[in-house]
């Protein structure tokens, strides 16, 4: 499949995926069974995934988005825009971020120190896939679905210079 100058072949396929989804839910499920979470996710990759996660989610919990642009074409850019979106009331509230995917972390950690200022009880977050850079700065992700090697993905919510978002498998770009 070819996106502008980049070819994709399919990566993950959709049973893949809605098995990894169903295995964070279950997890999330016995983790927050006592508490009423608010996930956040960051619009707008986590659309798709967030979605069918927090279908599968049990305790009662509440779903805010938020935004941050950090990023162009392939490459992490490091210019990192503040947080948008947030209405509700944060004090002692046990967030969880969702996150498409986890790349060089520059966007969670930005995300995190935000939502801490904020008098949360505490901030978690649920990403469907953590890339080996994120892995390497130990970056913190309590919840990861799958990890993956350093290279570039879109579908399922991500997303190439805005395009395959729409795709219901994920897909890697061939080098
Ligand atoms: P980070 O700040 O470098 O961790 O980048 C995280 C954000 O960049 C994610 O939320 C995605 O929106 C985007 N991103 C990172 N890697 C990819 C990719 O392989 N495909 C599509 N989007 C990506
Ligand atoms: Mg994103």
């Amino acid at each position: 499949m070819q996106i502008k100058d980049l070819r994709f072949k399919q990566f993950i396929n959709k049973s893949e995926i809605q098995d990894v989804v169903r295995k964070l839910a279950a997890t999330l499920n016995e983790d927050y069974r006592d508490k009423s979470p608010l996930f956040l996710p960051v619009l707008n990759g986590s659309f798709i995934f967030a979605s069918d996660l927090i279908k599968q989610i049990e305790v009662p919990c509440k779903v805010s988005f938020v935004k941050v642009a950090s990023y162009n074409g392939t490459a992490s850019s490091g210019q990192l825009k503040t947080l948008i979106g947030l209405e509700e009331s944060l004090f002692n509230q046990d967030v969880l971020i969702v996150e498409d995917i986890v790349d060089t972390g520059l966007t969670l950690q930005k995300i995190t120190e935000e939502l801490r200022a904020l008098g949360t009880r505490s901030v978690e977050v649920v990403a469907l896939l953590r890339k080996k850079p994120a892995r390497e700065k130990q970056v913190s992700v309590k919840y990861v679905g799958m990890d993956i090697d350093d290279e570039f993905v879109l579908g399922y919510g991500l997303d190439y210079d805005g395009l395959g978002r729409n795709l219901k498998e994920i897909y890697k770009a061939l080098t």
